[in-house]
């Protein structure tokens, strides 16, 4: 089937968020946050369905009404993002695919546009990532410097991330369940995912102080793709 699928795990409880529901249904900018996710999602042309895995025990979900859209499918997660993503996977009938955190409300159509142009000309695919901006340190055991990392070659792993379905699906039969991305997945099996450099703002919402900075993302990227 021609155009692409994407993935948005959104099984997870948002531990580090401490809040009561699950940080993918906090209210941001008068919409649930997975909302937002979505639906920037389901707006890029290439994209033709977003398939969300949530929770057995959710009880948010249904308020979003995200389920009634045409071109939005739901299947049931699991313990960990990897397993949460496999599930996914089953339902994706796409040549390619990518996976996109529930928990990234600020993503871009320009940014998934330059990820689109390099995963499709790289059979290991392509993952958003943002260069490292701090001087970068190694801890020993004691909780001192062991040794300072050269930043230059270092980058954080955001999503999108985006691969040949087939290629990810055998990647997270052999991963280990407990691996973060995809990409990691992939680098498994011997794959070298091109880096694409991403906008700042493509923030994972993770802590409390997030939640401002999403919400401050959101209303200067309004009106903008
Ligand atoms: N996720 C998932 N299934 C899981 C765990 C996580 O689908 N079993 C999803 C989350 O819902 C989120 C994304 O993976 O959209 C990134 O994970 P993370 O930011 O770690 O979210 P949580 O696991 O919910 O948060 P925490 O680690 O703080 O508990
Ligand atoms: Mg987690």
């Amino acid at each position: 089937m021609p155009g692409i699928s994407a993935v948005v795990p959104a099984a997870g409880v948002g531990s580090r968020m401490q809040t009561d529901c699950p940080k993918q249904y906090l209210s941001l900018a008068g919409k649930m946050l997975i909302q937002h996710t979505v639906e920037r999602l389901l707006s890029h042309p290439a994209i033709n369905t977003v398939i969300i895995a949530i929770g057995a025990k959710d009880t948010y979900f249904a308020q979003t009404g995200l389920s009634e859209h045409p071109n939005v499918r739901v299947v049931l997660g699991g313990a960990t993002r990897a397993t949460s993503v496999q599930a996914g996977l089953e339902a994706v009938t796409t040549q390619w695919v990518m996976v996109h955190d529930a928990a990234r409300p600020c993503i871009t159509h320009s940014d998934i546009d330059a990820l689109i142009t390099h995963a499709q000309s790289h059979d290991d695919g392509a993952l958003l990532a943002a260069p490292v901006r701090d001087t970068m340190k190694r801890a020993n055991a004691q909780g001192r410097v062991a040794y300072t990392v050269d930043r230059q070659a270092l980058w954080h792993a955001l999503t999108p991330q985006m691969f040949l379905t087939q290629t990810l699906k055998q990647a997270l039969i052999q991963a280990d369940d407990t691996v973060t991305d995809e990409a990691s997945a992939v680098e498994a099996i011997g794959g070298q995912p091109v880096l694409v450099p991403a906008s700042a703002s493509n923030i994972k919402v993770t802590h409390p102080e997030d939640k401002w900075l999403a919400e401050f993302y959101l209303s200067q990227q309004e009106g903008k793709s």
